[in-house]
C-alpha cells in the first residue's frame, strides 16, 4: 500500500492509515455524534457510513448525524432503515428518512444552515467524536482537500476527536484550489470577514488539522450521486419571466445595474429553473453568491452571462456532472467553495446586497412563508439556508407555482400553518400567475396584491372573500380565525382545498401522498 497513492496521500506516514471501512468504522461507537462531509448530495461520505448502518444491524448502535446539508449515495436512506440515527442536523432530504422523522423516530433539528458549527464552537450543542470527510487528497502537511462540498467539513474535522478520510479517487485532483477555507475566530476575538466580493478569497485550500487525528483513511470510488432536479417547464419558465420584467424595471427606475447583484438562487427544480431564465435575459457579468451551485451555473458561465460563482457545493444533473468535471479546468479560476458558514453568513449576504430567490411551500396573503412543514405538522426537507439568506438580502424573493398536487392545493392561502420566514423577510413572492412586489407596503396592501398578482381563479375569489370578510371584522393584520387553516382541514379531510365533496381515505395516506417520496 505504501508505494501507491502519494498523489493523493502526501504525508507518508499517513499511509500506514488506510484501511476498509468496516475497520474505520469501529473508530464510531454507541451514542456518538459523528459529523460527516456532504451538501446537498455532494462531496459525501459515501462508504464508512454504510459500514456504520452494517454494524447497526447486529449490534446497539445509534448516533446523532450532523453534515453539512442533504447527502447522496443513499446514505441518510441505509442508517434509517439500519436504525442507526437517533437524530439528524441540519438538513435531509431523503424520503425514507423524512418518513421516519415524521413518525417521530428520530429527531430531526431543522437548522438555518450557517448556524451549525457556530453552536458546536460554542459548546452548545455535544461536541463532534468522529468527523468522516470525503477527500480528493491530503496535503505533505496532513490538510484535507476536500472534494464537491465544503459545507461543515472544515469544522467538523477541526472540532472533533477523530477524522476518518474518505480519499475518492473518481473526484479530480484538478478541485486543488477550488476551496476557500476560512474558519472564524472564537468569541470574544471574532474579527469581521474580509470578505468584499464574491470572487474574495480569504482563506486556505485545504483543512488543517494536526495530522495524527487522522485515524483512518479508506479509498473509495464511489460517484456523487446526481441531482434529482426536474428540467424547466411551462410555469416555472413564467416565473423566471416575471423575475426577468421585474429587474429590468428595477435596472429602468437605477436601483440596479445590468450586472444586478451577487445572486443566491435556493434548491430545487424552481430555483434551478429560474437561473436558468437568466440565459434569455438582457444582463451581463452577474455573479453568484449562493450555497449550491447547480447546472444552470455552467449553463450561465456557458452563455456567458456569469463572471463568478461562490458557494459552498457543486450539485449537478448526471449528464452535466460528466461535463463539468472533465472540463473543470475551463471554470476552476471562476469558481470557489466556502464553508457554508461563511457562504451562508449574514455578515456578508448583508454587505455584498444579495438577491436572494428560494422556495416555498406556501405563502400565505400577508407574505408568511412556509418552507418546510406540510399541513404544518410533517417535515419535508428543512429550513436549509432560505433564513440565512431571506432575513439578510438585499432582495429576498420567494418563489413557488400557484398550485400543488394538480391544483388540489392552493400554494396561497390564508394562512399558512407553519411560517419559516415571517413577512418581515420576504420582498417578493412569484408565480407562475404573476409577481407580487411587496416592498413598502402594510398587510392589508400586501393582501391585495399577493391575491391579484399571484392567485389563479377559483383560489383567487375564494382568498378575497376571506379578506374582505375578516377586514370587516378589523386588525391591523386581518384573519378570520375559525378559518384561518380551514383550506388545509379541507384538503386533510377530503383531499382538495377546494370546497363541495371529495374524495376520503385517511389522513395518514393524504399526508404520504402529499410529503415527497
Ligand atoms: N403542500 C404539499 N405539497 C406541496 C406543496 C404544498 N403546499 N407545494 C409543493 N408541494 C410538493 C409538490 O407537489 C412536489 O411534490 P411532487 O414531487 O410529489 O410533485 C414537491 O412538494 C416539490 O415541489 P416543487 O414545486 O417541485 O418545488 P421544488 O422542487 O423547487 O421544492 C421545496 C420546493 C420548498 C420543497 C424546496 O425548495 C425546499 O425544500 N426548500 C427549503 C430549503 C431551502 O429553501 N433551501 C434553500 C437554500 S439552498
Amino acid at each position: 500500500m505504501q508505494e501507491h497513492f502519494q498523489d493523493r496521500i502526501r504525508l507518508p506516514q499517513l499511509r500506514e492509515r488506510i484501511t476498509s471501512a468496516a475497520e474505520a468504522a469501529m473508530w464510531v461507537k454507541n451514542g456518538m455524534t459523528v459529523g460527516m462531509s456532504g451538501f446537498t448530495r455532494a462531496g459525501d461520505a459515501k462508504v464508512v457510513p454504510l459500514a456504520i448502518a452494517e454494524r447497526a444491524r447486529h449490534e446497539p448502535l445509534k448516533i446523532t448525524l450532523m453534515t453539512g446539508a442533504s447527502m447522496g449515495s443513499d446514505v441518510d436512506k441505509i442508517l434509517t432503515e439500519a436504525h442507526a440515527i437517533a437524530r439528524r442536523m441540519p438538513f435531509q432530504a431523503d424520503p425514507v428518512l423524512r418518513a421516519a422523522i415524521n413518525r417521530g423516530e428520530v429527531m430531526f433539528v431543522d437548522q438555518h444552515l450557517s448556524e451549525t458549527v457556530e453552536l458546536l464552537r460554542s459548546g452548545q450543542i455535544a461536541p463532534i467524536d468522529v468527523a468522516i470527510i470525503e477527500a480528493i487528497a491530503i496535503t505533505e502537511t496532513g490538510a484535507i482537500i476536500p472534494t464537491t462540498s465544503v459545507g461543515n467539513s472544515a469544522s467538523f474535522a477541526i472540532l472533533a476527536d477523530k477524522v476518518i478520510v474518505e480519499i475518492n479517487l473518481t473526484q479530480s485532483l484538478q478541485l486543488e484550489g477550488l476551496h476557500d477555507i476560512f474558519i472564524p475566530k472564537h468569541r470574544p476575538h471574532r474579527e469581521p470577514i474580509p470578505l468584499l466580493s464574491p470572487s474574495d478569497r480569504i482563506g486556505t485550500t485545504a483543512i488543517q488539522i494536526p495530522p495524527e487525528k487522522i485515524v483512518a483513511i479508506v479509498i473509495t470510488e464511489k460517484l456523487d450521486s446526481s441531482s434529482t432536479i426536474l428540467p424547466p417547464d411551462e410555469e416555472t419558465d413564467a416565473i423566471a419571466r416575471h423575475l426577468v420584467n421585474f429587474f429590468k424595471n428595477e435596472v429602468s427606475a437605477g436601483r440596479l445595474t445590468e450586472s444586478l447583484l451577487p445572486i443566491q438562487a435556493g434548491i430545487g427544480t424552481i430555483a434551478n429553473a429560474v437561473m436558468t431564465g437568466f440565459i434569455d435575459s438582457p444582463f451581463k457579468h452577474l455573479s453568484m453568491y449562493s450555497e449550491v451551485l447547480q447546472d444552470s451555473t455552467f449553463d450561465l458561465f456557458d452563455a456567458g452571462k456569469l463572471d463568478f460563482a461562490s458557494g459552498s457545493s457543486i450539485t449537478l444533473s448526471a449528464k452535466k456532472h460528466q461535463e463539468v468535471f472533465d472540463n473543470i479546468g475551463r471554470y476552476k479560476d471562476r469558481l470557489v467553495l466556502r464553508p457554508q458558514e461563511v457562504s451562508n453568513h449574514p455578515e456578508v449576504i448583508r454587505r455584498l446586497g444579495i438577491i436572494a430567490i428560494n422556495t416555498a411551500l406556501e405563502v400565505d396573503i400577508y407574505g408568511n412563508v412556509n418552507s418546510t412543514h406540510v399541513l404544518g405538522t410533517h417535515m419535508m426537507n428543512g429550513i436549509g439556508g432560505s433564513g440565512d439568506f431571506a432575513r439578510n438580502a438585499y432582495l429576498s424573493v420567494f418563489a413557488t407555482k400557484s398550485v400543488a398536487k394538480g391544483g388540489k392545493i392552493s400554494s396561497i392561502v390564508p394562512m399558512v400553518t407553519h411560517v419559516d420566514h415571517t413577512e418581515h423577510d420576504v420582498d417578493i413572492i412569484v408565480t407562475e400567475i404573476g409577481l407580487a412586489d411587496l416592498r413598502g407596503l402594510a398587510p392589508r396592501e400586501r393582501a391585495q396584491v399577493i391575491i391579484n398578482h399571484c392567485v389563479a381563479e377559483p383560489y383567487r375569489a375564494m382568498l378575497n372573500d376571506y379578506v374582505s370578510q375578516a377586514s370587516e371584522r378589523g386588525g391591523h393584520t386581518p384573519h378570520l380565525l375559525e378559518q384561518a387553516f380551514s383550506w388545509h382541514t379541507r384538503y386533510r379531510d377530503n383531499g382538495t382545498m377546494m370546497p363541495g365533496p371529495g374524495k376520503s381515505s385517511g389522513v395518514e395516506a393524504r399526508l404520504a401522498d402529499t410529503v415527497i417520496g
